[in-house]
Formats: structure tokens, sequence, C-alpha cells
């Protein structure tokens, strides 16, 4: 222990982050050795750079980006969405279609005390978001005739809490050998000064690195060659936060196969510029998705001739991938983004702060950066009152409140 004190110690110097030492001393004999395990495997280097980009504003003006092509299933005529269809059914009757649920986000917003998809909305019977989910992957394997596999990516936080939730409730009925629970990764959060923080642990403060590390978790927990083994071909990988989210659509997967690409994602017209979603572009002739955290107001406002938003197809998170490219893209570093949030630490006197406004960085990959790592993709723009209920916050826009209309219009309940 005492050499490899010395060997954090040294490695901390180096990289101006002694402070992460201050109340080693108060810690435990198992958190000592936790937290002198962490100081040796944190890639310090690779925090620097990222601390060193939240110094610069994110711009686009070096990039060329443009608007996308899509497919508006709205406009497809009978023949036209027969074939799709028909495409798409063939591979998910082979037994070569996977559902994954991102579940790893930790849904401060909604200011629910748990996993989100543990969450009540309190319609049809008092369900949770992940028995609505699960109901949805039920009937379609039904339909189809095979059991779907359904992937759950969680989080060091939510992992336990979800999966003793999916044992209690009789994994809702679902085949739970056909069901797959795996961990996103982490990464520390950095004051605004770029030093590394204590949580209330005494360990170093990590949070989840966004949705974007899918790709190096499936790889790094078997789920690829999980899915390789039982001989699935293509996954949908959607969010555990949109009630009305079709996680088996054969259209969607028939438009992908048609096109001849490997990834395709679900578009809904954007409400407004204000809209908190993405948007699909191109993004110097490659496909790509602009945040709504970083689109600048020249962009969002953009109209054309019409009076129509240029950059109005927003990305409902539906994202449709074959394994091969999640293999090759599991393979490649994603890009990171910072967010500027509030976090709680404990000083070097070790005392808990809570700050009342921002004051550290969490850096996060985003599923869609995948894109431009593809040649192309297929967009299928889709209509909003069929397909996205999000559950984002307590109140007001996205609540369970307009979720709860939504789910009800589309399934005419009273
Ligand atoms: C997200 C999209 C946005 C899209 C909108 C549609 C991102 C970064 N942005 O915004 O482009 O228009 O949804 O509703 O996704 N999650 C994880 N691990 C994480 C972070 C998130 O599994 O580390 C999951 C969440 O549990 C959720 C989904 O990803 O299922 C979306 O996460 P969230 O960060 O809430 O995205 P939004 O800001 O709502």
């Amino acid at each position: 222990m005492e050499e490899k004190y010395e060997a954090a110690k040294n490695c901390l110097t180096k990289h101006n982050q002694s402070q992460l030492l201050s109340n080693y001393k108060n810690l435990s004999s198992e958190k000592k050795e936790k937290l002198l395990d962490q100081i040796l495997t944190i890639e310090f280097n690779q925090i620097e750079e990222l601390y060193e980009s939240t110094k610069k504003e994110v711009s686009f003006a070096n990039d060329k980006i443009e608007p996308i092509n899509y497919v508006d299933k709205g406009a497809l005529t009978d023949d036209e969405l027969k074939k799709y269809n028909s495409l798409g059914e063939e591979v998910i009757k082979e037994g070569k279609y996977a559902v994954v649920t991102m579940a790893g986000g930790q849904g401060t917003r909604l200011g629910h005390n748990g996993p989100k998809g543990t969450f009540k909305l309190g319609l049809d019977k008092d369900k949770s978001i992940f028995e609505i989910l699960s109901d949805s992957i039920k009937k379609n394997s039904e339909k189809y005739g095979v059991i779907i596999p359904w992937y759950i990516m969680t989080s060091r936080e939510n992992n336990e809490q979800t999966e003793q939730f999916f044992k209690q409730n009789n994994y809702f009925g679902y085949d739970s050998s056909a069901i797959t629970f795996f961990k996103q990764g982490e990464l520390p959060m950095c004051s605004e000064d770029g030093k590394l923080l204590i949580d209330e642990n005494g360990l170093i403060k990590e949070a989840a690195d966004g949705h974007g590390g899918i790709f190096e978790s499936m790889r790094r927990n078997g789920i690829i060659y999980d899915m390789e083994k039982r001989g699935v071909e293509w996954a949908f990988i959607g969010p555990v936060d949109n009630v009305l989210v079709k996680m088996v659509d054969p259209t969607l997967l028939g438009v992908a196969l048609d096109k001849n690409v490997q990834a395709a994602g679900k578009s809904v017209v954007k409400a407004g510029p204000k809209e908190k979603v993405g948007v699909f572009c191109k993004k110097n002739g490659k496909p790509g998705v602009v945040e709504y955290t970083e689109i600048t107001p020249d962009l969002a406002e953009a109209t054309d001739e019409n009076g129509e938003l240029i950059f109005g197809e927003s990305h409902i998170n539906c994202n449709l991938f074959s394994v091969k490219a999640i293999e090759e893209v599991s393979k490649k570093k994603l890009p990171y983004h910072c967010a500027h949030k509030k976090a709680k630490y404990i000083n070097e006197n070790g005392e808990l702060v809570v700050p009342e406004k921002p004051n550290a960085y969490k850096f996060e990959s985003f599923i869609f950066d995948a894109f431009d790592m593809l040649e192309d993709m297929a967009i299928l723009r889709v209509k909003r009152e069929e397909e996205f209920a999000p559950v984002k916050n307590a109140e007001g826009n996205d609540s369970p409140e307009t979720a709860i209309k939504l789910y009800k219009d589309f399934y005419g309940i009273k």
C-alpha cells in the first residue's frame, strides 16, 4: 500500500492534482485502496485535454453544415411502404434484430428518485416506463414469432436498482434469458479550474460519460459478441424516456436495407427553433446531428422560402445500426462534449460543498457522433404524435403530463 500511495502521490504532483489526497488519512483502508486505484488508472492527459476544450466556444464556422435528405413516411405510397416493411419484417422474423435501451442517464430534470425507467406515469394500471417498453417488445416478439433480445444499458449509479426492479417484477413476463444488462463507462468531472473532485464517499467524483460510450461498452461487456452468437445483425438503440418509442419498426429497417446503409435514424418535424432537440444535418458532407445545446441561433432560426426551418429534422434518439457498424465504431474514439453542471464535492478541509450554481464540467460523448464515421445513413421522418412522447421534465414541456396525453391520444384511451 505504501508503494502504491507513493506512486499515486507522484502521479498527482506531476498533474497538479495533489488535492485528491487531502483527506486520504481519514478514509477506511478499503476506500484508501479504491482511491489509489482510481488515481493510478485515470488518464490524466485526457482529462487535461478535455478541460482545455472547455475554454473554447463550440463553433461551426469552419464546418459546412447543410440540410440532409430524408424519407417522409407520411408521403410514401402504399407500394413503397409495403416494400420497406417486407424487407424489414424478413430480417426481424429471422431473429436477426435486437433492441438496446439507453437507460444510463440520471433523469435529474424529472426529479424522480431512481432509474428513469422505474418511473410510473400513472397510466395503464400504473405501469412503469420499463413495463411500457417491455410490453411493446413482447407484443412484437409475438407478432414476428421470435424472442427479440433486449439489452439495457445502465450506469454504475443505477445498475443495481434497475436489475432489482426487473427481477421484482418478474421481467414483466418477458423471457429473462433474452434480457441483458450492461454498464456504460464513466469519466471524472472537474472543477472550473481543472481540478478533479472528491465525492461524498471520499473517492474521485465520476459521472456517466454519455451514451456515445455505448459502442465501446458493448464491446467491453461482450454485448457485440453475444449479438453475433445469437445471429443478430441489426440493433435498434433507443432512449428510455419516450413512452411512444417504436423499438421494432420494419419500415426503418427496410429503408436502411433498401438504401444499403449501415445506420438509420428517425426524425420528427421540429416544433420551433427553440425546441430542445438535436437536428439532423450534413456536416462536411457526412451525416450528423447538431445538438440543441450547441446549435447557434443563426442555424436554429434559418428558414427556407416557405418559412420552414432549414434544420427542422429533429433527432428523437431512435438509432438503428448494423452490428457490423457497431463493431467498427466501438474501436474508434468519439468526441466529447462538455456540460457545465452543479456537482457536490468534499473540499480539502473535508467539508461537503453543495453548490447553488454550476461549478464543474461533465464530459459526454453522444451516440449520433458515430453517424459521421459511416459513409451514409438513412433518415425516416415519422409523425410526432405517433412516436414521440418524451418524459424529461417534472412539469411543463416533455413532462409526465404531456406524455400521458400523447400516449392516451395515440392508444385512444379515455
Ligand atoms: C436527447 C438528444 C437530443 C434529442 C432528444 C430527443 C442527446 C445528447 N441528445 O436530448 O438530440 O433531440 O433527446 O428527446 O441524447 N443516456 C444514457 N447515458 C448517458 C446519458 C444519457 O443512457 O450518459 C440516455 C438517457 O437515459 C435517455 C437518453 O440517453 O434515455 C437521452 O438522454 P438525455 O441526456 O436526457 O438527452 P436530452 O438532453 O433529452
